[in-house]
């Protein structure tokens, strides 16, 4: 497995493999790598197959993060996420450093940016409102640097996962976006980096996303009618406000593909939710 840090070796290094007719299965993460990860650099494996060349990127890409954001203390093992990738027989991980990544940007000198200006301004993008633009293009970048053939992201951020595709579908990029199912814990919370922020008595309360949109599903499945947004808000915000330091940021209910937010909710709805507990935000989302 090599470790690449510059961006022309990564480069070099995937048009090399094209030459000789390999495809490339590319997973882009921040590093810290769970089963949720892992699952994802799987799936990128099933897809080249054992021809293809697998490559991760492990950045935490400062771009995504507002001031007031975990960035400076965003969870890092780069020897263990190493040792993972070798295990699963990746061909390369691209770790590149911030002043590769955007020379100039500390001193002004970086101005060219993505912006999706449809799907990036509700739900994660009102909350957060320079997250998207710094998420899309940080993934153009990589998408130009590692010359993928398929992607694979997680549907746990499935506001993401459609942002990305409506990128490479209006941007021309030549790779295809595959979103591989999120990985639970046993008790149903997703498996995220950020899990690890729950300390003590945190932990347990962050069962409260997967519980609603497993009641949520529930109540659409058991009726005959549609069910209003507005009466399953209410249910999801009595499930958040009885952990006791856990606090609703928001729920949508929505089409799953163009994202527009629906008054009646039926089987096949998409839910999203964001909760604060303690001090960290989690989100999750899932299908009625
Ligand atoms: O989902 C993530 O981990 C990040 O948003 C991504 C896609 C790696 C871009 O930094």
């Amino acid at each position: 497995m090599r470790v690449v840090r510059s961006i022309s070796a990564m480069q070099r290094l995937a048009r090399q493999w094209q030459r000789g007719g390999a495809r490339i299965g590319f997973v882009p993460t921040m590093g810290y790598l769970h089963e949720g990860h892992l699952s994802l650099v799987r799936e990128a494996r099933t897809r080249v197959s054992h021809s293809g060349k697998v490559v991760v990127s492990i950045y935490v890409n400062p771009m995504q993060f507002a001031p007031t954001e975990d960035l400076s203390r965003y969870p890092r093992d780069l020897k263990r996420d190493l040792a993972n990738c070798r295990k699963l027989g990746v061909n390369a991980v691209f770790v590149p450093s911030d002043t590769a990544m955007y020379p100039g940007r500390a001193e002004g000198n970086y101005s060219t940016y993505v912006v999706e200006e449809t799907l990036a301004g509700r739900m994660e993008g009102a909350s957060r409102p320079t997250h998207f633009r710094g998420v899309t293009t940080v993934v153009a970048k990589l998408f130009n640097i590692v010359l993928p053939d398929i992607a694979v992201f997680g549907a746990k951020d499935w506001q993401q996962a459609a942002i990305i595709k409506r990128m490479v579908s209006d941007l021309n990029f030549p790779v295809k976006i595959i979103v591989a199912p999120t990985v639970r814990e046993t008790d149903g919370v997703a498996m995220s980096s950020r899990n690890k922020y729950l300390v003590g008595n945190l932990r347990p309360q962050a069962v409260v996303l997967s519980h609603s949109i497993k009641l949520a599903r529930e109540l659409v499945k058991a009726s005959a009618k549609p069910v209003s947004a507005v009466r399953l808000n209410t249910t999801v915000a009595k499930i958040v406000s009885a952990a006791p330091d856990a606090r609703l940021d928001y729920v949508e209910f929505f089409d799953p593909e163009t994202l527009l937010p629906q008054k009646q909710v039926t089987r096949g709805s998409h839910m999203a939710l964001a909760v604060f507990v303690g001090k960290t935000r989690l989100i999750d989302n899932g299908r009625l």
